[in-house]
């Protein structure tokens, strides 16, 4: 199998941090716990440090190298459909919106979960609630993320995880 880009450091260490996280707090701790809430911080900081990256690096991990487009990202799959291959550098378009789409969805959870928690402007019932909805919508972006790695792996006979491992 072909290996695809190999990503830089920055964006394999926020990349891994911030699945791992997502996960912890899917699964693992107590809901609204206080590790609960460090652990949403954590993955807000690890995404604002990937996003300072992407806007002072030159290389395809650069945030204007893959701006979400929905039409680019249908055009692509149906090329990739047709050639079986994916001449992409860096981030495909329709990883493209897969990504804004993930990166939108964990910050959405994430401000929702602390707004929760202040219990802003004497809410917390209702927040908690769109909290909730937030984290299983971003749950589906990321399962429909992990499925598309599988799949474009095998149309493309690319390996995309070997350049998110070193
Ligand atoms: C264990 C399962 C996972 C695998 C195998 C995986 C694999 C990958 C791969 C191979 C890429 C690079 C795609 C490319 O070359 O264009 C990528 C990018 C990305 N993945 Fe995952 N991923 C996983 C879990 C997650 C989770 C749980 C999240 C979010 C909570 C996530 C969010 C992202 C984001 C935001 C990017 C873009 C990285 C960047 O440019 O900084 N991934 N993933
Ligand atoms: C992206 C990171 C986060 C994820 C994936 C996440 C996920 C979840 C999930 C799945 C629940 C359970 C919802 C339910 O079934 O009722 C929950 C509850 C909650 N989370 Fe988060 N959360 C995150 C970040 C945060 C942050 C940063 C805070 C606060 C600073 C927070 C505060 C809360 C609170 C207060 C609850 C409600 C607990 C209760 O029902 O009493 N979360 N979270």
């Amino acid at each position: 199998m072909d290996k695809h880009y190999k990503w830089d450091v920055i964006v394999r260490i926020t990349h891994w941090a911030v699945a791992g996280l997502f996960f912890a707090n899917y699964f693992v701790t107590e809901e609204g716990s206080e590790i609960h809430e460090w652990v949403g911080y954590c993955i807000i900081g690890s995404i604002v440090i990937r996003l300072v990256w992407g806007i002072v690096t030159r290389s395809p991990a650069r945030l204007s190298a893959f701006k979400p487009s929905v039409t680019q990202a249908v055009t692509h799959l149906s090329e990739v459909i047709s050639t079986r291959v994916d001449a992409s550098v860096g981030h495909n378009p329709a990883g493209a919106v897969m990504i804004w789409l993930m990166w939108c969805g964990l910050l959405a959870t994430a401000v929702t979960g602390w707004m929760a928690h202040v219990e802003l402007m004497g809410y917390k019932d209702g927040l908690k609630e769109i909290h909730e909805v937030f984290a299983n919508l971003t749950f589906i972006a990321v399962a429909v993320h992990i499925c598309a790695v599988i799949v474009m792996s095998r149309w493309t006979n690319r390996s995309y995880l070997s350049g998110m491992l070193k």
